[in-house]
């Protein structure tokens, strides 16, 4: 018997510190102007000390668990995407365990950069499939302001931090919602390492004498990003017998409006279609489509049985794809 994973909560959280464009430090010589054209931020929140990837996981799955009406003791596995995790090692999603209290769970982190949220979506999802676990708490948390390069204008200005989580409830545990057909119908991850170069932190995140920060070839990445992203895009329609039109909604990486609007292009999607939060969040790494997904639950435009399709591309390169009968 195959089971499937079923989103039965969404949770977030965003630091409550926001800083607008206007707001960045005056050193950095920007504009507000030079960072909407290029890129279609507005503002990004921005972590305190006190506000870790832990803690912003840990907010995040409280609420995803409170809306699932689960407690953390069914929880059986915490699968957490960062590329921003509080210490080199231990696992984040260990500490996240234990401030839930989750302690039947097993936890560990996801390292794949932007694309994170999909390749844990795609392992939550096999643990579900296999019968391996039922119940698992999947989270997207960065810290991304404490990687960047401050003094580099082309970078820093680009991401910032919060978290996002949800639960997968095995189709077992669900009843008749079972029979309907929900959950995560297919994941698609791929790589490609001659591009590690193209984004990476130019040493370990964390050290004795600080912290990496994050170098980009921008200009690189952005001329493969539409090119991939499309090609996952593309598999994930082909692997489930869909058309463009027959998906509700569209949930892409938040990295840069430019790229997103390339995709647009690319499959002559509706824009009405597109979960867009670049503007307001810029980009989370793989926070950044699960802290989409939920502003779409929220506010009501993703519906229990709709189609939601899902794409990222980041360091590695890594670029992924995902879809997900709600
Ligand atoms: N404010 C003002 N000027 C700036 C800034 C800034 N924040 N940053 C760079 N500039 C200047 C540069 O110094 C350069 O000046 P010069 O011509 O006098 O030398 C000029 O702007 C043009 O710089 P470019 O780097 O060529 O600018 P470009 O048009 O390529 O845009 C950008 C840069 C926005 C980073 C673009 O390359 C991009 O969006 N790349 C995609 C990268 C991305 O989104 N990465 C996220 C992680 S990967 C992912 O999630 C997909």
């Amino acid at each position: 018997m195959t089971y499937r994973a079923i989103v039965s909560g969404i949770g977030h959280y965003l630091p409550k510190n926001c800083v607008k464009n206007a707001d960045l430090p005056a050193h950095l010589n920007t504009t507000d102007e030079w960072i909407r054209e290029r890129t279609g931020i507005t503002q990004r929140h921005m972590a305190a000390d006190d506000e870790t990837t832990a803690v912003m996981a840990t907010h995040a799955a409280k609420q995803a668990l409170a809306m699932a009406g689960i407690d953390a003791f069914s929880v059986d596995a915490i699968v957490l995407a960062t590329t921003s995790p509080d210490h080199g090692f231990p696992a984040t999603a260990t500490r996240v365990q234990a401030l839930l209290g989750a302690s039947n769970a097993f936890a560990f982190d996801v390292q794949a950069v932007c694309s994170g949220f999909v390749y844990a979506l795609s392992i939550a999802d096999n643990f579900i499939k296999s019968g391996q676990t039922k119940t698992v708490l999947l989270i997207g948390a960065e810290s991304m302001l404490r990687i960047v390069d401050w003094n580099d204008r082309s970078t820093c200005v680009l991401f910032g931090d919060g978290a996002a989580a949800l639960v997968l409830t095995s189709s077992d545990e669900q009843g008749e919602i079972a029979n309907e057909n929900r959950g995560v119908l297919s994941t698609h991850l791929y790589s490609d390492g001659n591009g590690y170069d193209l984004l990476y932190v130019n040493q370990a995140i964390e050290t004795k004498n600080g912290r990496g920060a994050i170098v980009m070839n921008g200009r690189e990445i952005f001329k493969s990003a539409v090119k991939k992203i499309g090609e996952a895009v593309e598999k994930a329609l082909v692997a489930n017998n869909l058309t463009v039109a027959d998906i509700d909604w569209f949930v892409p990486h938040q990295a840069n409006q430019r790229i997103i609007q390339g995709v647009i292009d690319h499959f002559n999607l509706p824009p009405e279609k597109v979960v867009v939060t670049v503007d307001k969040h810029a980009n989370t790494s793989a926070a950044s489509i699960p802290l989409a997904m939920y502003e779409a639950v929220r506010d009501g435009r993703i519906k229990p049985g709709q189609l939601v399709l899902i794409e990222a591309m980041g360091g590695g390169l890594t670029w992924a794809s995902a879809i997900i009968r709600w």
